[in-house]
């Protein structure tokens, strides 16, 4: 049984650790919400790498987790290098957007992609655009915004609908007839992606890659308990006000993992 670290900048990690209760229930999981520095997305590159590795510290010193997973893009284009560098004996896995699955799918070549500011700036994002066959069109939408309207799980779903109407109206009107969902919170606005956008688009999304990477570091002996074994134990970390964090998750997430879940307020 492993102790599986997830940190994201607030509920988005929450995208991929759905997917993980749900195929790997037998192990313990620890997901640290940084929300007390939400959003990740407007923020300088080093002050992202500086965090990581202290969230990193904190979930592998303090919560003994030996594996861990950048539950966001945006940490994991800034900081995974770093902590990859610093914590060798840790095995850490980070999330990406889609762009590779997307070209395999995409039929115009003209490929939409909406992620934080900071992940379409950052050179570990650039760089892997720079790999892709020439002849696709990437159309970059900076998702400003949206990750603090998703984090409000309880406002207004038209506050997020508008928000769709502004930033999106080049990539509706454009060739592209495929949308990378850059960031993890993303997934949890699916819905309301699909009523707005024509039903020819395709939504690419890598919460489940990350998830059968996560399931090839286990040890096989793990994987195959995780058929017998019921479920372990979920505990949620918070800077900011746990119990609102659950139940935020409970909103969002159906697996029953979330009626045992434990909470702690955490100062970091
Ligand atoms: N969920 C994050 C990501 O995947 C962070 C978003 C943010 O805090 O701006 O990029």
């Amino acid at each position: 049984m492993s102790n599986i670290g997830f940190f994201d900048s607030g509920l988005g990690g929450l995208s991929i650790l759905e997917l993980a209760l749900d195929q790997l229930p037998h192990h313990d999981y620890v997901y640290l919400a940084d929300t007390a520095n939400n959003p990740y997305g407007e923020k300088e590159g080093a002050w992202i790498r500086e965090r990581g590795l202290a969230l990193v510290e904190h979930l592998s010193r303090v919560r003994g987790c030996s594996i861990i997973v950048v539950a966001c893009n945006t940490a994991t284009a800034e900081a995974i290098q770093d902590i990859r560098l610093h914590f060798p004996h840790l095995r850490v896995l980070g999330v990406e957007p889609g762009i590779k699955p997307a070209t395999l799918q995409t039929k115009t070549k003209s490929i939409g992609i909406l992620a934080t500011k900071a992940t379409l700036e950052s050179k570990k994002f650039n760089d892997l655009i720079s790999t892709m066959p020439r002849g696709f069109d990437f159309l970059k939408i900076p998702g400003t915004g949206l990750v603090e309207l998703i984090e409000e799980t309880s406002r207004d779903p038209f506050q997020i609908q508008r928000w769709l109407e502004t930033h999106l109206l080049e990539f509706r009107s454009s060739q592209a007839d495929t949308l990378v969902l850059g960031c993890t919170h993303y997934p949890f606005i699916i819905d309301l992606l699909h009523n707005h956008l024509s039903p020819h688009i395709q939504l690419v999304h890598t919460g489940q890659a990350v998830v059968n990477h996560l399931s090839s570091h286990l040890h096989p002996v793990d994987v195959s308990m995780d058929a017998k074994v019921s479920t372990g134990s979920l505990h949620l970390l918070c800077n900011v006000d746990a119990s609102l964090l659950l139940s935020k998750a409970q909103k969002l997430l159906k697996n029953k993992a979330m009626a045992h879940a434990s909470t702690e307020f955490l100062t970091l």
